[in-house]
């Protein structure tokens, strides 16, 4: 396996200033945060998207503060080097800061993560001020705000219009102003998400937000066309994993419905004398009358 240094927020603030751009994708498990850390993908994000992904919800909402703490923790040990988020779930930062406070603590404690992640607008920024003021740097996501799907009714490019595009430019600045340490912007126009980029000395990464951000993130199973449904149009394929998967599902069951697997070569046989002193004893015990094995 390859080793690199840890990456931490001064690579990425570093990354930004020599122009060089971030890589971060979702994560949830061990076995794929090893093959990202191969990679040398800078960036993991637990995201509560693994409700929607590996949980079959229709929304994030479902998305559970303990599962993501225990898949953070699975993360960090397949990618010790990475820059891990954890998401916080719908509900773990809303209520009060100090709910916010206590609960990004597990992210960091028990799951080994280098910031957390909130869905906020400048009604938040209490919140974010006092989770900087705790020690826990935070990734403001802006624009498109998944946990907020049913007050806005659908999954729509956020920012269209000059005036709502306004708001998330100074959302962006107020966020910063509250000590955010990066910034992600979902779903927002690429001229607005290049206004943010420049404007701010944070790293920002973009999901369908264009390519001038300073990073960019992508689903895992979205990009490697694993599970069903049809991806985002913003969600480059890579590979197309799921169709191999089915492929080595049903070459399997053909060969064992078809006594092919396993060989006698992959399977453990006894040695003749202790086959013959198991079916001597066998012989034994057998009830008087029955048949011999
Ligand atoms: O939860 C998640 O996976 C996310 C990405 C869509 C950025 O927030």
């Amino acid at each position: 396996m390859t080793t690199r240094a840890k990456t931490t927020i001064s690579t990425l603030r570093e990354r930004k200033r020599g122009q060089r751009k971030i890589t971060m994708l979702t994560c949830y498990d061990y076995a794929t945060a090893r093959l990202m850390e191969e990679a040398q993908i800078d960036s993991l994000l637990v995201g509560d998207t693994y409700a929607e992904v590996c949980l079959g919800h229709a929304t994030t909402l479902p998305a559970s503060l303990e599962h993501l703490v225990t898949l953070a923790d699975a993360v960090r040990r397949g990618a010790p080097s990475a820059y891990l988020v954890g998401d916080m779930p719908f509900l773990t930062y809303q209520v009060c800061p100090e709910e916010a406070i206590r609960n990004a603590g597990l992210y960091m404690a028990r799951g080994g993560c280098d910031c957390v992640k909130v869905e906020v607008d400048r009604r938040l920024a209490r919140t974010v001020e006092a989770m900087a003021t705790a020690a826990i740097p935070v990734m403001a996501h802006l624009g498109l705000k998944p946990q907020s799907i049913q007050s806005l009714g659908g999954y729509k490019t956020q920012g269209k219009h000059a005036a709502q595009a306004q708001q998330i430019i100074e959302d962006a600045r107020i966020m910063e102003s509250a000590g955010a340490v990066a910034l992600l912007l979902e779903a927002v126009p690429q001229d607005v998400a290049a206004i943010i980029s420049r404007a701010t000395e944070l790293p920002v990464i973009g999901i369908a937000s264009g390519p001038e951000c300073d990073g960019q993130v992508l689903v895992f199973h979205d990009m490697v066309g694993y599970g069903g449904g049809h991806p985002p149009r913003s969600a480059k394929q890579y590979a197309h994993i799921g169709e191999q998967l089915i492929e080595a599902f049903r070459a399997y069951a053909d060969e064992v419905r078809r006594g092919v697997f396993p060989t006698t070569e992959m399977s453990v046989r006894m040695s003749a004398a202790e086959l013959e002193a198991l079916q001597q004893s066998l012989r034994a015990a057998a009830p008087s009358g029955s048949r011999p094995p």
